[in-house]
């Protein structure tokens, strides 16, 4: 009787072993069979009494060994199955198919103003000139004709470098005008966009740091009439065909005479409306002629060569050909508002 049972065991042992159930149907079947609450092992324990006594403990180990055996068995097919499943998924998976609705990135509306900006004026023969943000005093304010005690030297509105006052974060891209004609001489027909700094409170209107875009023009006869026909060519590139600009008197100390642009509002055909404060018109840079004293600054004769400059906010225009009213939003990155330029180029 007790090897008969140890026979039946061993057996029981073997058959866990070998077994091999395909599918979930079967792995459960066999977690019933050994495992479930009814399973075939349990009742082998009450056998225990029919074992002689100095065969107990031998029987005892060889039931917990069964026991485990089918845990083990069933963990394993259990593993075995799951990776089959996940191995059958990932090969229905087409890693050459298109993707679909995939999310694309979209550019910030300062960059693809900026590159509107560029665009029209390389198309009329205009090179691009870039120049360091970190600027001396020379090249941003002295060069540039602004007197020693001009308002926008002050502390309260441009940023030094700490212990410096000689070095700023440029306040306008008009510096690059030195840079490159302090190098060159005329013809010299260049646009410079670039980031600025200014010590201002941040607001919806104005900010810190914003971008512009500077033009420079200088060769013999160049006239107020190119400046004028240059700026009613960008200003139709830019807002479309139907657009006219407007020039009113104003006052640069690096320009004389200098002029302040308007464009006729493109949002309500000039009729009236909150961008254009119901004028019709929406101020969009400065410009003016050189003033002769920048040229001699700069190295170039004054009396040979004449010249037009203008400047722009890159913000202020994509502000207003997306009439956007906060300033803020194109410096925060929150892209609930970016995501809505996506597909722009
Ligand atoms: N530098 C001026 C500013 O930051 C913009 C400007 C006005 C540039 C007139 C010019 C110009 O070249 O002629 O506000």
């Amino acid at each position: 009787m007790a090897t008969e049972i140890f026979d039946k065991v061993n057996q029981m042992m073997q058959e866990i072993e070998q077994a091999n159930p395909e599918g979930a149907a079967a792995i459960e079947q066999f977690r019933i069979q050994y495992l479930g609450t009814k399973n075939i092992i349990k009742p082998l324990f009450s056998e225990i009494r029919n074992v002689p006594n100095e065969r107990k403990k031998e029987f005892g180990q060889l039931l917990n060994n069964l026991k485990q055996a089918a845990e083990t068995k069933f963990q394993q097919l259990k593993q075995a199955a799951e990776s089959q499943a996940s191995d059958e998924e990932a090969a229905k998976i087409d890693l050459s198919a298109p993707v679909i609705g995939g999310h694309l990135g979209a550019r910030h509306p300062i960059a693809t103003t900026h590159n509107r900006i560029v665009d029209i004026f390389q198309r009329i023969g205009y090179a691009v000139a870039e120049d360091r943000e970190i600027e001396d005093d020379w090249h941003n304010f002295t060069a540039m004709n602004t007197p020693a005690d001009h308002p926008a030297r002050d502390m309260q509105d441009t940023f030094y470098l700490l212990n410096s006052t000689e070095m700023l974060l440029r306040t306008h891209t008009s510096s690059v005008q030195a840079r490159v004609m302090k190098n060159n001489q005329p013809p010299i027909r260049i646009i410079a966009p670039g980031r600025v700094y200014r010590n201002e409170t941040i607001s919806a209107r104005a900010h810190c740091q914003f971008h512009q875009v500077e033009g420079l023009y200088v060769d013999e006869n160049v006239s107020f009439a190119d400046l004028k026909q240059t700026l009613y060519f960008f200003a139709q590139e830019m807002y479309g065909p139907q657009t006219k600009i407007r020039l009113r008197p104003s006052y640069f100390p690096f320009t004389e005479p200098s002029a302040e642009v308007d464009v006729s509002c493109f949002i309500c055909d000039a009729k009236g409306c909150n961008v254009c404060k119901y004028t019709g018109w929406v101020e969009i840079m400065g410009c003016g002629m050189v003033d002769p004293a920048v040229l001699e600054n700069c190295g170039i004769d004054s009396e040979k060569y004449t010249g037009f400059a203008f400047g722009m906010g890159i913000e202020r225009q994509a502000m207003m050909l997306h009439q956007i009213n906060d300033i803020r939003l194109l410096f925060e990155n929150d892209v609930r508002f970016l995501g809505q330029f996506s597909g722009a180029l």
